[in-house]
């Protein structure tokens, strides 16, 4: 018997131009072709001879486990889906189809993704350049997705300055996701954001909206419309939107010269290396700013700026501060325990805790890390240190800071002080393990 053969199509926004050449010949290639019914429409061209089966809106299932009975039988079939098959479409639930009845790769049936023009991009040519900048997509349906975990992706990407393109926007039923997309982009975006709604792209009723971000929830966007929102450098010229691509960081747009400090086909002088220089800078020129305000006035958490100080060297040092990662946190707190008189500083929120305490005190006990004496009960959830960093600051500080997997200070147990001098044993065992630390990460450098 024939072997089946399963290909996931993606025809693109709708006309035939912008099929691929390789989706047309995929679905000449069927014996049956399987789709929603507005997509059968939109191929309809291609199907002389073929075995059509047209399925609802609500049957992707259906679809799936239809495919797969279909090729079982030894026939080609290709499943149609608009735009890209692989993006909101009907590769992922196929494939999970085909999972869940024992296929494997190799088996039988071959499967095959046929890539297609997405929404996104199709949407991006009707209104100028708005993505060629870092940009993301985010569903606006939650038939499938619990609202919480979309609005937490709004958030995400509106903080982050992505562009972001909203698929699936609003219907009849939803109404509401896209007024609410619109308050929480609103929470970090100014209003006049520039803001495309393209209804229909490249079919029949195509229409192309340039709004504002206050502006979006009221315009008419439907189920056939894909919304995309600038960030903070997109611009609206003779209603074309485009989000620059950075040349101006580096090159003057009128000589074309590459701007001073700069250098043509190197990172930025704000690229990774000078970002880490600017924070040591700053920080040799704010010498009574702590840790925490450092962080603050650059908007990044704390371990960006540990990271920084553990990179600079003699003549480019981060003032009195200097760091180090330890690579084992658990380890490190062992060694804590041997450090006598301890000054803990937990913070939460904005509020501080400071108390000082013996290192003995400090136990470790399960997913908790217990400080117990007769004066107060700490507990901190040991679960959220994800990695620990050695802290020196001159005279003034010296111990290890807890972090937790964002980079954000979990907390921080600190050599204690006697007017100006630490205890000696405290601060020979402290050095101890700097330099044991210190030893380690040059012999993984020698090792690279
Ligand atoms: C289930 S998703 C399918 C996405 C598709 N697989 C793709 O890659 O474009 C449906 C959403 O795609 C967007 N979309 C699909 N075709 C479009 C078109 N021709 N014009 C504008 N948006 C479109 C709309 O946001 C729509 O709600």
């Amino acid at each position: 018997m024939k072997k089946g053969k399963i290909l996931l199509v993606g025809f693109g926004p709708g006309s035939k131009e912008d099929m691929t050449y390789r989706a047309r010949a995929a679905i000449a290639s069927a014996d049956v072709v399987i789709g929603y019914t507005t997509y059968i429409k939109l191929v309809e061209d291609l199907l002389d001879g073929k075995e059509v089966i047209r399925k609802g809106m609500t049957e992707e299932i259906d679809r799936c486990v239809e495919a797969y009975e279909q090729a079982k039988l030894g026939k080609v079939v290709a499943v149609v889906s608009s735009g890209d098959i692989g993006i909101y479409g009907m590769a992922g639930p196929t494939y999970e189809v085909l999972f869940q009845s024992g296929w494997k790769p190799g088996d039988d049936i071959a499967v095959e993704v046929v890539t297609g023009s997405t929404a996104l991009s199709a949407c991006a040519s009707l209104v100028g350049a708005p993505l060629t900048h870092d940009f993301c997509s985010i569903s606006l349906s939650d038939l499938l997705t619990p609202w919480p975990v979309i609005a937490n992706r709004l958030e995400a990407a509106a903080r982050a300055d992505f562009v972001v393109a909203l698929y699936n926007p609003k219907s009849g039923r939803r109404t509401q996701q896209i007024v609410e997309a619109q308050r929480i982009m609103l929470q970090y975006r100014k209003a006049d954001t520039p803001v495309a709604i393209v209804k229909s792209a490249y079919r029949r009723r195509q229409s192309v909206l340039m709004v504002r971000l206050d502006e979006m929830a009221d315009c008419d966007i439907g189920m056939l419309s894909t919304v995309l929102i600038g960030n903070s450098s997109t611009f609206l010229r003779d209603n074309l939107m485009i989000t620059p691509r950075g040349y101006a960081n580096k090159y003057d747009s009128l000589t074309g010269a590459t701007r001073e400090g700069e250098n043509a086909g190197r990172s930025l002088s704000m690229g990774l290396l000078g970002w880490k220089s600017c924070v040591r800078s700053h920080m040799r020129d704010s010498a009574s700013h702590s840790l925490q305000d450092i962080a603050g006035h650059f908007g990044m958490p704390p371990e960006e700026i540990l990271s920084a100080i553990s990179g600079g060297s003699s003549g480019d040092a981060a003032g009195e501060f200097s760091a180090i990662q330890a690579p084992d946190a658990a380890l490190v707190l062992d060694e804590v325990r041997s450090w006598g008189r301890l000054r803990a500083v937990v913070r939460a929120g904005d509020a501080v805790s400071e108390m000082m305490l013996n290192g003995t005190e400090l136990n470790l006990s399960g997913d908790r890390l217990n400080v117990e004496n007769e004066h107060f009960h700490l507990h901190v959830d040991w679960r959220r240190v994800a990695r620990a960093w050695l802290v020196r600051r001159g005279d003034q500080s010296c111990g290890v800071h807890f972090i937790d997997s964002h980079g954000d200070t979990v907390c921080k147990l600190l050599l204690a002080r006697q007017g100006r001098t630490f205890d000696t044993a405290a601060e020979q065992q402290f050095n101890l393990a700097w330099s044991a630390l210190g030893e380690s990460s040059l012999t993984e450098v020698n090792d690279e």
